[in-house]
């Protein structure tokens, strides 16, 4: 066979170097504007989030208010719930970003931890939104959301990100765990709790002075026209960064069970005391680990997520933590420290970066770990 001529060559040369040209010119288009669809539905809340480029276009959430009377959620209903809402909420999220769905890169949903019947709603509209548009779908693990919620940007401008590593306390109503973050998809619980959840210590606390649930919210307010020193209740002593929340309940169910017994309204009469002490002595456990854990891995940069994270005592007492001991505390927007899709939208964002994405037969998760 002759070799080619060198005009031959060099047209074929000049014809792959134009392919070349053009798939990086295309791929570059693609990373410069990823549009991810969020979905989060792992509790009561069902919330769809559209964000591009790291950057928020829309956050709603359509809150249940069906499981006030009931004092706690109640999974047949926020799956009923979840059903009525997802397709409204998706689109009213889609138009408000002023985009349409031809321009949505990839969905992500929330797997687990949650309430299974809540997941599959969330999780098959996602798989229907994504076979509809033919683009990929990303499985989000909710508490790598919350961690995440940091890195969502107000606009392209917002640097206002923790560096890595950094140590995250994860604190909701169905999780208390220190988090050591290195890295965007890379996180080591250091610390747990061995019961309940900081965020189940307000609720439950609050439920037998029968504040309305969820309790946290309503601790929060009362505790602020409260002394936090008045009454002392039990705090524990566990190995590690470990939490534990139960003798706390225990604690503070006795004490009332004592003074009510010479005073019945001895609630109503120190509501805002009670509140304010139960409040302060939360802070304390939560501190005290986070504090041992900062100093020995020698980490300055302290994050808070998770529904606990709106708490105003816990946000104050991270900022003086921060200012005593020249550590670069980030605390989220109150929209994003509650179940939002704009965690799980920025988790996808990542995700996508990497190419991980999830195949249809994927199932929800009620529990699952970080
Ligand atoms: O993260 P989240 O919305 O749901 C999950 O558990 O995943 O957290 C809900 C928890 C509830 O226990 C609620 O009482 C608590 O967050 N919470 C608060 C405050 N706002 C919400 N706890 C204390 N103070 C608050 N301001």
């Amino acid at each position: 066979m002759l070799p080619p001529n060198k005009a031959g060559r060099a047209k074929i040369i000049i014809a792959k170097y134009k392919y070349k040209k053009e798939r990086f010119f295309l791929s570059k288009e693609i990373l410069m504007s990823i549009t991810i669809l969020g979905i989060e539905s792992s509790c009561d809340d069902t919330s769809a989030s559209v964000i591009t480029d790291g950057v928020i276009r829309s956050n709603l959430i359509a809150n249940q208010l069906v499981h006030q009377q009931f004092g706690g959620v109640v999974p047949e209903l926020a799956s009923r719930a979840h059903q009525q809402n997802i397709v409204p909420v998706v689109d009213a999220a889609i138009k408000q970003a002023g985009i349409s769905p031809s321009d949505i890169s990839a969905v992500a949903f929330t797997r687990g931890p949650g309430l299974l019947g809540s997941l599959l709603v969330g999780t098959s509209f996602a798989k229907g939104f994504a076979l509809a548009q033919n683009i990929p779908l990303i499985e989000v693990n909710h508490l790598q959301g919350h961690v995440l919620a940091h890195f969502i940007k107000e606009d392209v401008n917002d640097t206002n990100q923790p560096n890595f590593p950094f140590l995250c306390l994860l604190v909701s109503g169905g999780n208390s765990q220190l988090v050591l973050v290195k890295d965007h998809l890379h996180m080591e619980v250091i610390g747990s709790t061995i019961d309940d959840a900081a965020g189940e210590a307000f609720d439950k606390c609050a439920k037998v002075m029968q504040l309305p649930y969820p309790g946290g919210p309503m601790v929060d307010k009362l505790a602020k026209e409260g002394n936090p020193t008045k009454i002392k209740f039990a705090k524990p002593r566990i190995e590690g960064y470990n939490y534990s929340f139960s003798g706390l309940k225990t604690s503070f169910l006795y004490h009332l069970r004592d003074e009510l017994k010479t005073n019945p309204n001895y609630i109503e009469e120190n509501k805002n005391d009670l509140c304010a002490s139960l409040q302060h002595t939360i802070i304390e456990i939560l501190m005290d680990k986070l504090h041992q854990a900062a100093k020995n891995l020698g980490i300055k940069e302290i994050t808070v997520a998770g529904g606990v994270s709106a708490n105003s005592g816990l946000r104050e007492a991270l900022v003086q933590y921060g200012k005593k001991h020249h550590a670069n505390i980030y605390i989220p927007k109150f929209a994003y420290t509650t179940d939002n899709a704009a965690m799980i939208a920025i988790t996808g964002y990542y995700k996508f970066l990497k190419g991980e994405f999830a195949q249809h037969d994927i199932t929800p998760m009620a529990r699952l770990g970080l």
